[in-house]
């Protein structure tokens, strides 16, 4: 049984595949592919475009999705294994998963890092929980990676670019500053896909404290050396955009400083020019610009770019609703094991 818990785990054909599906069902949005099934969606953050999309995606192809927020709306849960029970937590992983397999075909987790110990956070121990106890195909709806974003994102590319050949074009990952440290889940992801499509990759941050964890680097030079293209890290603002083809920003936190925030925010705070303006914008090959959105306008891209034709972050986020049919319609075309 297949979960979708990374694009990496996805065989390049696999991945074809999901992005001409996705366009087919952006062509054509109703379906029977979820007729009579179920998923549940698990949130343990805020969200407003995943849990929309895959609501609606889920009914228009004849679904039904059930949103859980544990400790909210459902018990809270426990993850370690041999825990004595006495804190918050009511019910085990080991129940939780087992049961909504029994109900659901398909199980939709978004767990942020706890944001204390990244050598904890990094083992993306709520996702892989449900996955080691689900009986059902489960979806990465965001944790430390976000590769529902990750096919959005590639699709638009597609899309902006009128082919799904991308290699040869010269993308750009830029940090941007945020008055909080962010989790770098939409940053290994975006290096991930961009390498993994042959991009010329660009990983623009302002100091080493910022480059991405070494298990997603390593994968963005795994995917160079498979698929071509290269993987650059610079911390020039002006020869990084210099014709580039795509720029995408994201703030992130400086992993040797994870958990200790507040001794990162002086070094941060000297960062705010990272800001994807109309200056850096007029460096690049007339890129298009995006982001997977919450942004805070006018801290990490300005007006100016937010409003202007190259920006495709609205049609990126538009793009989740097709992309998740795709991967809620080939998880659950698997046969159930419960
Ligand atoms: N990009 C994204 O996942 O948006 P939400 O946090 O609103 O779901």
């Amino acid at each position: 049984m297949k979960h979708f818990l990374n694009t990496q785990d996805l065989s390049r054909s696999e991945l074809d595949a999901l992005l001409a599906d996705a366009a087919r069902f952006k062509r054509s949005p109703q379906g029977d592919a979820l007729q009579g099934k179920g998923i549940a969606l698990v949130f343990f953050n805020p969200s407003m475009r995943t849990r929309t999309s895959f609501e609606l995606g889920a009914f228009q192809l004849g679904g039904h999705a059930v949103v859980l927020q544990p400790g909210k709306d459902a018990w809270p849960i426990e993850f370690d294994l041999g825990a004595v029970m006495d804190g918050d937590a009511e019910e085990h992983i080991a129940e939780v998963a087992r049961v909504l397999a029994r109900y659901v075909d398909l199980i939709g987790v978004r767990a942020f890092p706890k944001f204390v110990d990244w050598q904890l956070d990094r083992q993306d121990r709520v996702l892989q929980a449900f996955a080691k106890y689900s009986t059902v195909p489960v979806i990465n709806m965001e944790t430390i990676t976000h590769p529902c974003q990750e096919l959005a994102h590639a699709l638009a590319m597609q899309e902006r670019f009128g082919t799904t050949d991308l290699r040869g074009k010269k993308y750009v990952l830029t940090w941007t500053y945020h008055p909080k440290a962010l989790n770098t889940a939409v940053a290994n992801s975006a290096l991930t896909i961009a390498t993994r499509l042959g991009m010329d990759v660009t990983l623009l941050c302002p100091t080493p404290e910022y480059i991405l964890d070494a298990r997603y680097m390593g994968w963005a030079e795994a995917n160079v050396a498979e698929s071509g293209g290269s993987l650059t890290v610079s911390h020039d603002i002006d020869s990084a955009y210099a014709g580039a083809d795509v720029v995408y920003a994201k703030s992130w936190g400086a992993l040797p400083y994870f958990g200790n925030w507040e001794a990162e925010r002086p070094l941060r705070e000297q960062y705010r020019h990272f800001i994807v303006d109309e200056a850096k914008m007029a460096l690049t090959n007339s890129a298009g610009f995006s982001h997977c959105l919450p942004l805070r306008r006018n801290v990490k891209a300005s007006d100016a770019v937010m409003d202007s034709p190259q920006c495709f972050a609205i049609e990126e986020a538009g793009n989740r609703l097709h992309v998740q049919k795709a991967v809620m319609a080939w998880l659950a075309s698997q046969s159930a094991t419960r």
